[in-house]
């Protein structure tokens, strides 16, 4: 690979690898997770793995990607033969790659919705909170047109990034939207922490329940830890390759865990506080409760409106961070067969994915 796709600066790449990693997962995912698999144990567990499993693996993925300077798929090819191994290894690049598309197939979706709640929040949310209760929820969900349309929205800007390449498109991106969602998520939580209830919340999150640990929780946050790291998906893998050759790797990833784990908790402690100082909302409420239930709750709270929309911004460019990473190690193997631009490539991606999107809704 030439130096034109290496990022400069250490900070690009972890901007960029804890933009792959903070996402939909953190702060949609796993509080409903916490709250539907016993609240402290799963937390107890997903940090258990978080830093055994995750930690290692995360560790290997960005040695590939960074030895292989390729795609994932490329860059096992390349390891197998000068190492004379199996070359199928390669097949786990395809693998990962064919994983991150399918993940966004359906993260785009809820995506989508967060976009959604945005721009609805802003002319109507201050006259009408009915407007985004549980109603407008059911109404989106079943409404094919609405899920296509913002769906669309936020796939073609995803698109639109990562066609940009990996400096001007990847690059510029984290660097831009990284600071925000920190900034954001830092802000709600301080709000939720001084409206809601932060006791009940601290209790809930950390105060451990061994008798509430059973396999099922084990391998919820197993699954848990995986998704919110982005491993196993080729995502980090494919950042590695851009990744600077003086960058330190161990120093790396631990900076990219602890701010992936951070923004995990400080979701909890943005919504939980909240939930909980509502008599009719529950923490088991699964994945409605951050698109059904929390506008409703934050409408009557002291600046509720203004947080509601801020809270939205947080997770769509959480999603769109993560969502750019997902399409990378497509885009790059795709790229790295030099029949297509990277820019062809996505639009191909987009339009065979509206089609697919188009058979779903109508025929199934
Ligand atoms: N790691 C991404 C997330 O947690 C996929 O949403």
């Amino acid at each position: 690979m030439s130096t034109s796709k290496i990022w400069q600066g250490n900070s690009t790449f972890i901007l960029a690898a804890a933009g792959s990693a903070v996402g939909l997962g953190n702060i949609w995912k796993f509080p409903y997770m916490v709250g539907s698999n016993g609240g402290s144990a799963f937390v107890l567990i997903y940090l258990i793995c978080i830093f055994a499993i995750g930690l290692p693996v995360m560790v290997s993925e960005i040695i590939i990607g960074k030895y292989g300077r390729k795609s994932p798929v490329n860059s096992l090819k390349k390891i197998s033969q000068e190492y004379e191994l199996n070359i199928n290894w390669k097949y786990l690049g395809v693998l990962g790659a064919l994983a991150g598309i399918l993940i966004l197939s359906y993260y785009s979706v809820f995506a989508g919705m967060a976009f959604s709640y945005i721009f609805n929040l802003f002319p109507s949310g201050l006259e009408n909170p009915s407007n985004y209760s549980s109603k407008y929820f059911l109404d989106f969900t079943s409404s094919p047109g609405k899920l296509i349309f913002w769906h669309s929205l936020f796939l073609i800007t995803t698109c639109l990034i990562v066609g940009l390449g990996v400096i001007k498109g990847i690059g510029k991106s984290v660097n831009f939207l990284m600071p925000f969602l920190f900034i954001f998520i830092i802000l709600i939580s301080l709000y939720s922490s001084y409206v809601g209830d932060l006791k009940s919340t601290l209790r809930f999150l950390f105060n451990p329940d061994f008798s509430a640990i059973t396999p099922d929780v084990v391998i919820s946050a197993m699954g848990q830890a995986f998704f919110s790291l982005s491993i196993g998906m080729g995502a980090i893998m494919a950042y590695g390759a851009y990744m600077p050759e003086k960058q330190l790797i161990g120093k790396t990833v631990l900076t990219i865990i602890l701010l992936d784990t951070f923004v995990a908790l400080a979701a909890g402690i943005a919504i939980f506080p909240i939930v909980f100082s509502n008599a009719s909302l529950e923490v088991t409420a699964g994945p409605g409760l951050l698109f059904e239930t929390l506008p409703v709750a934050f409408y009557s709270l002291p600046y509720g409106n203004l947080f509601s929309i801020i809270f939205f911004l947080l997770i769509s460019i959480a999603a769109l961070s993560s969502s750019i990473s997902l399409l990378e190690p497509f885009t790059a193997w795709m790229e790295e067969k030099k029949k297509y631009t990277r820019r062809i490539i996505v639009v191909y991606f987009r339009i065979l994915n509206l089609v697919f999107r188009a058979c779903q809704h109508f025929f199934f």
